[in-house]
């Protein structure tokens, strides 16, 4: 454990974490065993990091990512009241807001913003710069494809896929800036859908269980199906 961190008298950490060299740690913060905070990770009060969970990690690839890879990131930040489950894998430059939880071995990949009250659930993933908003839930097992915006309350259920590359290259990619989903506040998205590249979902839109959503979806729709079609 270093001894440059800044903790409060009232935080608990566990002896076999290991917290880097100017972490904040705030009030009644609980860290329990084998947690990993990376330099410099600011943890508000009331937050409890479960075991085995792992702040802060920068990203690395073997050479054969078709996104390049920043080269400075900033350390992590957790507000307050959070709950991080165990073994989940936050990776570099994520801000995450107040009450949020993240669910056990669920992971954030770096330079995601994830606002207040939102729910990740178990085993769900995020590729690199998503942005979730106040009140969203996403459950168990759901993949968040890289610079998805997922708007206020917001709900996906568990085992949602959400795509980006059309032509599923190994080299390159047409993934760009232009090429985002967009879930828009108040949606809803059933178990098992998945979304194809660049598809936005209209304000309190509903998507059917097992979906296949190829192309924009009106607000207060109701699509099911594969392809999804307008039903209802
Ligand atoms: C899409 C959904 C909201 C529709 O509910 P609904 O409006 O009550 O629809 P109904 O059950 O009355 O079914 C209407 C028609 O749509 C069909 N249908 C319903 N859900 C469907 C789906 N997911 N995919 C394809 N067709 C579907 C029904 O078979 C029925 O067809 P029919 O008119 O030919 O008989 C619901 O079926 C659904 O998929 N909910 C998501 C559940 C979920 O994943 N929850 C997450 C919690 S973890």
């Amino acid at each position: 454990m270093q001894s440059n961190m800044e903790k409060s008298e009232t935080a608990y950490i566990a002896a076999t974490a290991q917290i880097g060299e100017d972490c904040v740690i705030g009030k009644d913060v609980v860290i329990h065993h084998n947690v990993i905070l990376y330099p410099g990770t600011k943890v508000g009060a009331g937050t409890e990091i479960f075991d085995g969970a792992v702040i802060g990690r920068p990203p690395k690839g073997a050479g054969n990512l078709v996104h390049e890879i920043e080269k400075t990131f900033i350390p992590v930040e957790i507000g307050e009241s959070c709950v991080i489950g165990c073994n989940a894998v936050i990776y570099a430059s994520n801000k995450i807001g107040d009450n949020v939880l993240i669910g056990d071995c669920a992971s954030l990949r770096e330079g995601c913003e994830i606002g207040n009250n939102v729910v990740f659930s178990r085993l769900c993933t995020t590729n690199h710069h998503v942005v979730i908003k106040n009140d969203a839930k996403i459950l168990d097992a759901t993949h968040i494809t890289s610079r998805t915006i997922i708007e206020e309350e917001v709900f996906v259920g568990t085992g949602v896929n959400t795509t980006n590359d059309n032509r599923m290259t190994i080299r390159g990619s047409e993934v760009g800036e232009a090429n985002v989903i967009v879930l828009k506040r108040g949606c809803k998205i059933g178990s098992g859908a998945t979304l194809l590249p660049n598809v936005k979902i209209g304000e309190y839109a509903i998507v059917g269980a097992g979906s296949v959503v190829t192309k924009n979806v009106e607000e207060k729709s109701k699509v099911m199906g594969a392809p999804a079609i307008i039903k209802g």
